[in-house]
């Protein structure tokens, strides 16, 4: 089975995991190539869902089985470029898997900003062909009497030294799961 996993990352959490879920996949790997790299740019166009579009990907994603997207979430929704490869290219997409590393935490997901939000937007523009989403929230790696702190919160980014314990496990299932789909 061929697997693609196609990541966007501003501050690199979201890099960390996709350069995991393609290790345990024995994937191959790109990066979501913005036209214009301008942050606010980025961010106006996410909540907005339009402006600029994205490079075309390298490799030739009708060839693989899955495609596994992995990008934050901003303002509620998949961050724009990830947004984009999905608008642009799902029909020549077999299945595909989305995951964040997202500041949403599993009591919040329903939430404005939560990542339900942005799994229905996400599934809505993919047209059926989105098999599972998976959040994985930044506060799992985050000691639980530092969740309360603002600073902590977007401080923290994804490591080895923390990529385990509950964050792990659930890794693990996701893994399993894009496995036997
Ligand atoms: C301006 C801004 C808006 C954000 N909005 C959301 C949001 O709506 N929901 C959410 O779960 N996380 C939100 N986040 C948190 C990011 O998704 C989180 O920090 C993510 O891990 C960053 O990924 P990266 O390190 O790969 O760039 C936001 C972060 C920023 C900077």
């Amino acid at each position: 089975m061929r697997v693609l996993v196609a990541y966007y990352s501003h501050t690199a959490s979201n890099r960390y995991l996709a350069e995991r879920t393609a290790g345990a996949l024995e994937a191959d790997i790109e990066e979501i190539r913005p036209r214009i790299g301008l942050f606010p740019l980025m961010l106006l166009g996410t909540w907005l869902g339009i402006g600029t579009g994205i490079k075309k990907p390298e490799h030739d994603l009708n060839e693989y089985h899955r495609v596994v997207i992995i990008a934050p979430l901003y303002l509620g929704k998949f961050a724009l470029p990830a947004q984009k490869l999905i608008g642009r290219y799902s029909d020549r997409m077999n299945e595909i898997f989305c995951a964040t590393c997202c500041g949403s935490t599993y009591e919040k997901r329903n939430e404005k900003f939560g990542h339900e939000g942005a799994f229905r937007h996400i599934r809505k523009l993919a047209g059926g062909k989105i098999v599972h989403c998976e959040p994985f929230p930044i506060a799992l790696v985050i000691p639980e009497e530092k969740r309360d702190d603002s600073e902590a919160f977007m401080k923290t980014r994804l490591t080895d030294d923390n990529f385990k314990g509950e964050i792990l496990e659930r890794f693990n299932g996701f893994i399993a799961r894009v496995r036997r789909s």
